[in-house]
């Protein structure tokens, strides 16, 4: 049954749950397994009984001694390995270590030490070493160090993993996504979600034109993944997509809306909204004559410590 119930937990797909949790009915295989393993049991006790009796006087003295020997030797690996970690001399052997005192007929056993417990003080002493020579000598790092590393570490592999997991894009981590997978999926998302209202070419319909650079809510891959997010203004037809969509679903047909910047449309809605300009955009031509800080050499910053 154990070996069953194993096979079962680690060959069913049942996400993070466990297989059992997830499909009751293995609580069924596993009560059909038990009965079919009583049976098989109690019809092997059976014929064992019957064969028992057929046989002659002689032979059936000659099973109950196999058996008993079985029984002697069941576990005899076992029972050998704690008499021996236990130590100890058998009862019969005691008169070699008893010590000559004699106290109103009471008498002292010179036993050894157990070796388990030997064994677990030689283990103590190397540690012991091996921790003064790390710490004490070399100055090994302390528990407030650990946990600082250990912490710092968790940061990293965090930050790692956020890398890693498009799923976890919200509208502050949200990216353009210039990948061709990435469009292509956002593109098979606009056709099958969008276009009723937008059109495929995203000329606009029951919604704005999504080709020019008037936006209502705001253009760049932030405010549109937010629109895409939250939907539109009350009552205007744009509703929340965030139920609907995965957040990298999100991610991607949002980067898609905007591969139709400056493209023309079939039949162009009319701008709505206002020309939105990137405000974390790079502008072309920098400034070259940024006035330095002037540092005032008269001003004396004072400090005041008590
Ligand atoms: C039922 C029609 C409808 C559907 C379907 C629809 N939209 Fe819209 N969409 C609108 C309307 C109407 C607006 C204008 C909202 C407003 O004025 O507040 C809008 C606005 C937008 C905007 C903002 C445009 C701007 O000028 O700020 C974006 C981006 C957008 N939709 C993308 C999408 C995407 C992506 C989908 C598919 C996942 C989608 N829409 C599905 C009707 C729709």
């Amino acid at each position: 049954m154990v070996i069953a119930f194993l096979l079962l937990e680690f060959t069913i797909d049942s996400g993070d749950q466990m297989a059992i949790e997830k499909y009751p009915i293995i609580w069924g295989v596993l009560a059909m397994l038990l009965l079919f393993a009583i049976a098989v049991e109690m019809i092997a006790e059976t014929l064992k009984s019957i064969l028992y009796r057929g046989l002659s006087e002689e032979a059936q003295q000659k099973y109950l001694a196999s058996e008993e020997k079985r029984k002697a030797q069941q576990f005899s690996g076992i029972k050998n390995l704690y008499k021996k970690l236990a130590g100890g001399k058998p009862i019969e052997q005691e008169g070699e270590i008893v010590l000559d005192h004699n106290y109103d007929g009471i008498r002292e056993l010179d036993n050894k030490l157990p070796p388990w417990w030997l064994y677990m003080f030689y283990i103590t002493i190397v540690f012991a070493g091996i921790y003064l020579v790390r710490y004490h000598i070399f100055d090994g790092n302390k528990q407030a160090k650990e946990f600082e590393i250990e912490m710092e570490e968790a940061r990293i592999a965090v930050e790692e993993y956020k890398k890693n997991a498009k799923d976890l894009v919200d509208v502050n981590t949200v990216e353009l996504l210039t990948e061709k997978s990435d469009l292509a999926a956002g593109k098979q998302i606009f056709e099958t979600n969008c276009i009723a209202c937008h059109k495929s070419d995203g000329g606009g319909g029951i919604g704005p034109n999504l080709t020019d650079e008037y936006w209502i809510l705001g253009g760049g891959i932030k405010n549109v993944f937010n629109t895409i997010s939250e939907g539109g203004r009350d009552g205007k037809g744009m509703v929340s997509w965030k139920t609907e969509l995965k957040p990298v679903e999100m991610a991607q047909v949002a980067s898609y809306v905007l591969t139709f910047q400056g493209t023309t449309p079939a039949e162009p809605k009319a701008a709505e909204g206002e020309i939105w300009a990137d405000p974390d955009a790079v502008p072309e031509t920098p400034n070259e004559e940024v006035p330095e800080t002037v540092v005032d050499s008269t001003s004396v910053e004072v400090t005041v410590s008590n």
